[in-house]
């Protein structure tokens, strides 16, 4: 199947989908839809399931937590290197209007856990996401990020999601990036290389 193919079929998906929910798209909307979720999947993939490898998985991601992130990128406060280079201009493309749309459609689609993880670092992530590290003040990601890592209105679900890009994101924090983002940039602080590896690889694997 073509990717026009594929986002065509996805469109029946989302319109039935809408339809379910009491939203209301006009046609000529659903066109302009298609068209940017197609210039989306260019990297985050037809269905927010990732095409390149940078660019965070947005399938079953908080709708609510997406919307924040545009609007991060739009006024840039959220300034990573790679937000900076790629998302700043891509949030230009994106109509205002379509927003809850695209937000929605991208929380509603399916997603995988990765393979091929290193089970001795996912045992060593899961502990330390449970119960933090209290000798450093970090608590456990749990009590925002939920027990399964599912996330939740302003919470992202940080399951299935690309190991280096949360390793991109702790890193980022590190460095003074994305700074309007309590409480995480001093949990990213706090935590070690080692530390952080274990946590994306178990969150990779969820
Ligand atoms: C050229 C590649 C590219 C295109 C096209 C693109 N993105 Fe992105 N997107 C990225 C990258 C890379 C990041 C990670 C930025 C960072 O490291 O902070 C990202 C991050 C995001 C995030 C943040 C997710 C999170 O977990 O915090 C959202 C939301 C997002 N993109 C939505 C979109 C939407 C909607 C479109 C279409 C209008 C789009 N992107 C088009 C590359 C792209
Ligand atoms: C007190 C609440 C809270 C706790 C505890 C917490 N987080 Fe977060 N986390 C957040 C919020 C809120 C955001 C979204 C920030 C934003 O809007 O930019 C976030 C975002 C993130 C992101 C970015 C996700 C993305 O898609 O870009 C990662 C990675 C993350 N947290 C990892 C962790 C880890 C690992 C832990 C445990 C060591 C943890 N968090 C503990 C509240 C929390």
């Amino acid at each position: 199947m073509s990717k026009l193919g594929i986002i065509g079929v996805l469109f029946f998906g989302y319109s039935m989908f809408a339809a379910a929910q009491n939203l209301e798209i006009t046609s000529e909307q659903g066109h302009r839809l298609n068209e940017t979720l197609k210039y989306c999947g260019w990297c985050h993939g037809p269905t927010g399931e990732q095409e390149v490898s940078m660019a965070p998985r947005l399938a079953g991601q908080s709708a609510q937590y997406l919307q924040n992130q545009i609007e991060n990128f739009t006024t840039h406060r959220r300034d990573n290197p790679n937000a900076k280079n790629l998302m700043w201009m891509a949030v230009k493309r994106l109509d205002k209007d379509l927003i809850p749309y695209v937000t929605q459609f991208y929380s509603e689609q399916q997603t995988r856990p990765f393979t091929n993880v290193d089970e001795e670092l996912v045992l060593e992530g899961r502990e330390i996401y449970h119960k933090g590290i209290p000798s450093k003040n970090v608590m456990g990601c749990t009590f925002c990020h939920g027990p399964e890592a599912k996330g939740l209105g302003a919470f992202p679900r940080l399951a299935s999601q690309d190991r280096y890009y949360l390793i991109g994101q702790l890193h980022d924090w590190q460095h003074g990036y994305r700074a309007y983002a309590d409480p995480m940039p001093g949990f990213a602080k706090a935590l070690d290389n080692h530390e952080i590896k274990a946590l994306a690889e178990y969150l990779t694997s969820l």
